[in-house]
């Protein structure tokens, strides 16, 4: 038998040999198609490569693409486990070619992989072509040899594919596989076409317009290929089954439900194993791909399909959770083909568990709630709305969830009912709507939300995503569009922007779009969970339904993810050093740095500062995973988890948890633990290295510490290398001799400034002789004219002189920036013949000042102008001999 692993790869084989590149599944959420809640066909990551905006490096392409078609246009959820082909997950396998071969050479690689590689027998296959597509029918005759019997011509538009309203599109020619006489069912086209013996297992697309929302078709610049076969189907009929269950693939997670759940696979209970395996493979791939149930967009269809496997292993009597014991039968059979279901396993497994778990302890409540309710009803009585509402509202039932249960009873539901109930709930919650801070902006955020629900955010697992813009707002009020020069605040159903929040700035970047649109995004901002992009067009207009892709700042996205993930590391390693009492008072986490303040109540000192960085450098070089789960408040909590500074926690809390494990703590938990909704590394070896660059106290009991990581660590310490380099190109000497050469150099200082005092001295008091002394009539009159020498030493100055003198009179005039200080001093024993305070008088007046003040031997005083020294000192050299 061949398995579905070995289809798989015989397909990726074959085309790789026919000159196609091996491309691996791009993710569940297209970032490049905001209009699209999942990816639902091979060639939506190639759409922009079909209309010629991208180029690859190739020009054929392969892949096995993972499609999910719930909650969305296509919608199959509901029928999943009744019918034999409906799966909410499926891989799809196509192969491409952009400009490169087209109808026939498409034709013929898909007629020889089925006939000869996979060794259908031919009389077994026929195909459809769009009905006016005459090329395609005589390729089909020139390279099959079909006859016109097996060539059905199709009309509508089933044999004309697109990819949605707008998009790449073109004719189609599909390939089926008749299961024979014995399976009930019509060829395509004919009534009966939806019975079983007719199977479509591959969809050739011949790519040639691309539709435009305004009705237009233009075509492509190149006709291109893109075609889609599904997995489980072509293992059904390459493994003689009719129904896509009972394949390998399929069996085998079929088979551990069994086993889990002491349940037979077939009979009675088959559907519930059957709901399980496809939404097992739904859920799994969702979270490996970073969707997390929530109450609201992709999230929520995500908890719709846990919800409804969950109903179902319930179904099967299973006691505890059971669904999350699957994943490893899953894993193994699919892992090494999408490598990443290994990466999320333990994600997946516990995302699964705790959904169980939880939804566990409202399922019973709610089942009975509805046997009561549908007990009183007659046999064909649709459930009233009400009844569904508060299933929903209370129990946590999703709509098609309670659709599932009543299609067991063949009993309907009001829907409009159910519709009702909730406007009412909606409308009440509007008029008890108060809003915070300013009321009348935060009511328009109220009412955007409230039409269009919350912002989807994909900037955890990416840098760029389309978005759809859905309101605009100017000057505070929604407009429909704006153009260049205009501020605008722009709301889109998804960005790759993170809104400001946990302490974490907001995103800045860029939006624009094909139509030559750009706008500059200073901030985001975060209201009423949606994101607000605050920026400025600056060409193009942007209106409300265009679809623009957002393109974060990379750069300072890392700085930030540095940052934040630095400062969880930084909070731990606080409340190992210092002890538990360290709380979080706030953080900041930016480009450039973080700033962290803590309950702590002295100083943290430069010691513990030290051990404090060594530890989260030494957790960042452990470079362990970090890991984001969700759980419960109470989990969390009980797990360790520091709760966030002035965070409001909903249902489900976003644990991140990062360092390792720490052999200080419980079994299983790491380093550092947080419920944390912010942006961080995926390894901490990320982080690079954290440098603390200052400490002080904020308020009475509050430190706070700035610290620097990854890039910005490394702008910090360039530029202390510069400031040491530029001080010892100044000093001559190199950075490591510095310290020494500075001491030093303030040695010399102090030496130097020592012998300044003593030359002054000496050249005052005239090298001790009284030579500098001349006489003013018979008195020794000693003056002196002195640059720079600071006033209080012009007294010790005057008695070193007097020393010398034995008898005479002293005047010293010093000048510092101009201005001048005067003393005068008078021997013993000429004090009763002149008063040096009147002396300092008439200098000072000379120097332009006012008097002064002393003893008769001593006086001082100053004056504004030192160039008057001569004046002043020829004025009392005339007072001594008036
Ligand atoms: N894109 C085509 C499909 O999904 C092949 O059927």
């Amino acid at each position: 038998m061949t398995t579905a692993k070995e289809i798989r790869s015989a397909f990726l084989d074959y085309f790789a040999r026919n000159d196609h590149e091996v491309v691996a599944s791009s993710p569940l959420v297209p970032q490049n198609d905001p209009t699209l809640l999942f990816t639902n066909a091979g060639m939506v990551q190639f759409k922009n490569v079909f209309t010629g905006q991208e180029k690859r490096p190739y020009d054929r392409a392969v892949t096995t693409q993972k499609c999910v078609r719930a909650g969305g246009k296509h919608n199959d959820l509901e029928n999943v486990g009744y019918t034999a082909r409906h799966h909410t997950f499926f891989e799809m396998l196509g192969n491409f070619s952009f400009g490169d071969y087209f109808k026939e050479n498409a034709i013929e690689l898909a007629w020889n992989l089925l006939t000869r590689e996979y060794g259908l027998p031919q009389e077994k296959l026929l195909v459809t072509v769009y009905h006016d597509d005459e090329e395609a029918v005589d390729l089909w005759k020139k390279i099959a040899g079909l006859k016109d019997d097996r060539i059905i011509r199709i009309a509508t538009s089933d044999n004309f594919w697109s990819m949605g309203d707008t998009g790449p599109c073109g004719p189609c020619s599909e390939i089926f596989f008749d299961h024979g006489e014995g399976i009930p069912g019509g060829p395509p086209g004919s009534p009966d076409e939806d019975g079983d013996r007719f199977i479509e297992i591959w969809n050739l697309v011949f790519m040639q317009f691309e539709q435009q929302a305004n009705g237009d078709r233009l075509s492509l610049p190149r006709p291109s290929i893109d075609t889609g076969m599904g997995l489980e189907r072509l293992a059904a009929v390459l493994q003689g089954k009719h129904d896509n269950y009972d394949i390998d693939l399929m069996q085998k997670i079929i088979q551990a439900s069994a086993e889990m759940s002491n349940v037979a696979s077939d009979g009675e209970f088959a559907v519930s194993h059957r709901v399980i395996a496809d939404h097992l493979r739904s859920s799994s791939f969702l979270i490996a791909d970073g969707v997390l149930p929530s109450n609201e967009g992709r999230g929520y269809v995500l908890r719709r399909i846990m919800r409804r496997a969950m109903r179902h292993a319930h179904i099967l009597g299973a006691k505890d959770p059971l669904v999350y014991k699957l994943v490893p039968s899953l894993v193994d059979e699919m892992g090494s083909a999408f490598p990443e279901l290994e990466r999320a396993q333990s994600l997946i497994t516990e995302t699964l568990k705790l959904e169980e778990t939880r939804f566990k302890e409202t399922l019973g409540r709610g089942l009975k709630l509805l046997g009561d309710a549908t007990d009183k009803l007659e046999e064909d009585e649709a459930l009233p709305g009400d009844v569904a509402f508060k299933l929903y509202d209370t129990f946590g039932f999703p709509l098609d969830l309670t659709k599932d249960i009543l299609r067991g009873q063949e009993r309907d539901l009001d829907e409009a009912g159910f519709d009702a109930a909730m406007q009412k709930q909606k409308d009440a919650a509007r008029a008890a709507w108060t809003g915070s801070g300013d009321a009348a902006t935060d009511r328009i955020w109220f009412d955007i939300h409230d039409r269009e629900g919350a912002t989807e955010f994909l900037g955890y697992q990416t840098n760029t995503a389309e978005g759809q813009v859905q309101a605009i707002l100017v000057d505070g009020k929604e407009v429909s569009a704006a153009d260049a020069g205009t501020d605008v605040m722009i709301v889109l159903n998804q960005t790759a922007f993170y809104g400001e929040s946990g302490g974490q700035e907001g995103d800045t970047g860029v939006l624009v779009s094909e139509s030559g649109l750009k706008v500059i995004i200073r901030d985001t901002q975060k209201k009423e969970n949606l994101f607000i992009h605050i920026g400025t067009v600056e060409t193009g207009s942007v209106k409300v339904a265009d679809v623009v892709e957002t393109q974060v700042n990379s750069d300072r996205r890392d700085r930030l993810r540095a940052h934040h993930s630095a400062t969880h590391l930084l909070h731990e390693a606080l409340r190992q050093r210092l002890g538990d009492h360290v709380t979080q008072k706030g953080s900041l986490v930016a480009e450039d740095r973080l700033r962290f303040d803590i309950a702590h109540p002295r100083p943290v000192t430069e010691e513990q500062l030290r051990l404090v960085e060594k530890d989260v450098n030494d957790h960042i070089r452990i470079n362990a995973e970090v890991d984001v789960h969700l759980t419960t408040p109470e989990e969390a909590i009980k797990a360790g988890a520091m709760a966030l500074f002035g965070e409001k926690y909903g249902d489900e809390v976003r644990v991140v948890s990062m360092g390792g494990p720490d052999a200080n703590k419980g079994a299983g938990q790491s380093y550092s633990t947080e419920l944390c909704g912010g942006t961080h590394v995926k390894r901490t070896g990320d982080i690079g290295f954290v440098k603390i660059v200052s400490e002080g106290g904020l308020a009475a009991g509050v430190r706070r510490i700035e610290a620097v990581a990854g890039a910005a660590a490394l702008d910090y310490v360039n530029e202390r290398e510069q400031i040491l380099s530029d001080a010892s190109d100044v000093l001559k000497t190199s950075p490591a001799e510095l310290a020494s050469r500075v001491n030093g150099l303030v040695e010399e200082r102090k030496r130097l400034e020592k012998e300044l005092k003593e030359t002054r001295k000496k050249l005052a008091t005239g090298g001790g002789s009284d030579q500098a002394a001349e006489k003013v009539g018979d008195v020794s009159f000693a003056s002196r004219l002195l640059e720079d020498v600071p006033p209080k030493d012009l007294k010790p100055m005057a008695d070193e002189i007097k020393k010398t003198l034995k008898s005479g009179v002293i005047v010293l005039i010093a000048a510092n920036d101009g201005k001048a200080s005067i003393v005068v001093s008078v021997t013993e024993d000429l004090t009763s013949q002149f008063n040096a305070v009147d002396l300092v008088r008439v200098g000072s007046e000379a120097l332009g000042g006012k008097g002064g003040g002393g003893r008769p031997d001593m006086a001082q005083a100053g004056g504004p102008d030192a160039s008057k020294a001569d004046q002043a000192i020829e004025a009392i050299k005339q007072f001594l001999v008036a």
